[in-house]
């Protein structure tokens, strides 16, 4: 169990090397965790999740951050009737109206970044994802700005360290360190209760382009809408599952480009000529070779039978995404970082899952294709990065996502602008 938690990468292998595509780990107190990672298998286990399935465990140690009403944390009924609500803010030919957004807040990053002298680029790609979400998705306007993001920061600090998972035992809870992270969350929760106001006093509301005006305006086939304490936790889900996810896809980008200078040198050149193929498939093979989240699970309400092998009801399966990336059948040389192989059409749906998949897919993969794009296109545009360490960086465990261990370590070799030949040139998938 420890081992899984802290370096799930050189568990998840050795099993495949000893046991194949498919094995069980018996991991005290969870049990037995059934593994899969071929295609046929992936594809079985999210086409069972309406019928069959329930995602377990789910954020365990999020979950009292989150709130009761987190989609993250809902099943069955209730979650499909709330996933179809929150599905067409988040539909990917919307994500042009971000743009604007995306673009301002890396370049408000790229302007902070030291000349000549080594930066974490992760921590860098935080501020910008939390930048964007304040924006694209709270829609918080520039009163209440700073002071959120003082809060979230704290909250989001808090999060990543591994002692968080202490906040999953209710005695716990009450030691001063996470009365402290509480009172954070009142604090938090106040200022979005404070924005939802805001909104709803609106009367340009239904002009608005930010995901919480969306929300608001919503209404399930009875004609009901969210409530405020509702779209408090489905705001902290939006910005737990999509804040440090997306950050951390990107400071994997950098730092695979940085090992392979030719990819970077070709990259740069098509961005700033306003072409974008390339582009995509380097996202589309960064979300492979480091999924960012390395396995999903699900817990059987009836039996299924995987791989050749009979489980019963109440076993938990969990689509290794990490093994289904590297696995040879699907990417020869699985290991090797290649954005060409995808140069000639999109990956196999269930050979390749960074965003999980069935019932339960991460309702913001368009969202954080699509800023991932922004983002890589405005830095390359207008800085000339380096790496600012001669070793490859290996992944770390961080809560639920693989970072890069060191936080990617750039220089700033030089900033300039380069103009983009052709406009509108990235497009949303
Ligand atoms: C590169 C960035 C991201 C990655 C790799 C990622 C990955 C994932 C994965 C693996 C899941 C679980 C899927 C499953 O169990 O089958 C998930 C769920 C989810 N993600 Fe993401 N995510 C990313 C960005 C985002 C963003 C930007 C948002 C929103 C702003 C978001 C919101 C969510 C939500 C709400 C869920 C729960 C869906 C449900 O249970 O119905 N994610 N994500």
């Amino acid at each position: 169990m420890l081992r899984l938690m802290a370096r799930p990468v050189p568990l998840l292998e050795r099993s495949r090397r000893e046991f194949g595509d498919s094995f069980t780990l018996r991991a005290p107190p969870m049990g037995e965790l059934v593994f899969v990672s071929d295609p046929t298998s992936i594809k079985a286990v999210f086409a069972a999740d309406r019928v069959n399935t329930i995602a377990t465990g789910r954020n365990l140690v999020l979950a009292p951050l989150l709130g009761e009403d987190s989609l993250l944390l809902l099943e069955g009924q209730r979650h499909f009737g709330r996933r179809k609500l929150m599905l067409p803010p988040f539909h990917g030919e919307r994500m042009r109206a971000y743009e604007q957004v995306m673009r301002e807040a890396t370049e408000r990053q790229l302007r902070s970044w030291p000349l000549g002298e080594a930066f974490r680029l992760h921590a860098s790609m935080q501020e910008i994802t939390l930048d964007v979400i304040m924006r694209a998705v709270f829609g918080v306007g520039r009163g209440r700005r700073e002071e959120l993001r003082r809060a979230l920061l704290e909250i989001l600090a808090a999060v990543r360290s591994p002692a968080t998972i202490g906040v999953t035992l209710p005695v716990v809870r009450e030691l001063p360190r996470f009365r402290k992270l509480a009172a954070r969350v009142r604090a938090a929760d106040a200022l979005l209760a404070a924005e939802i106001a805001d909104h709803r006093a609106d009367p340009g509301l239904a002009e608005r382009d930010d995901i919480l005006s969306l929300l608001i305006e919503a209404r399930d086939p009875e004609g009901e809408g969210m409530g405020d304490s509702e779209l408090r936790d489905q705001l902290m889900t939006l910005l737990l599952a999509g804040h440090e996810t997306t950050a951390t896809a990107l400071a994997w980008a950098f730092e695979l480009l940085f090992r392979r200078p030719d990819a970077l040198t070709r990259l740069t050149e098509e961005v700033r000529c306003g072409e974008s193929g390339y582009l995509d498939a380097v996202i589309e093979e960064t979300l492979r070779l480091r999924p960012v989240v390395p396995f999903v699970g699900r817990l059987l309400r009836r039996p299924m039978t995987l791989d050749g092998y009979e489980l019963p009801t109440g076993t938990n399966v969990f689509p290794a995404i990490y093994l289904a990336h590297t696995n040879p059948s699907s990417f020869p040389d699985p290991y090797a970082f290649l954005p060409e192989r995808f140069l000639e059409g999109s990956p196999e749906t269930y050979s390749w899952i960074p965003f999980g998949g069935g019932t339960r897919r991460c309702i913001g993969a368009s969202f954080a294709q699509f800023e991932m794009r922004v983002v890589l296109q405005t830095v390359l545009s207008g800085a000339v990065l380096r790496p600012g360490s001669d070793r490859p960086q290996p992944m770390v465990r961080r809560n639920v996502t693989l970072s890069p261990r060191d936080g990617t370590p750039a220089i700033l070799a030089e900033r300039r602008r380069f103009a983009i030949e052709r406009e509108g040139a990235l497009s949303p998938s």
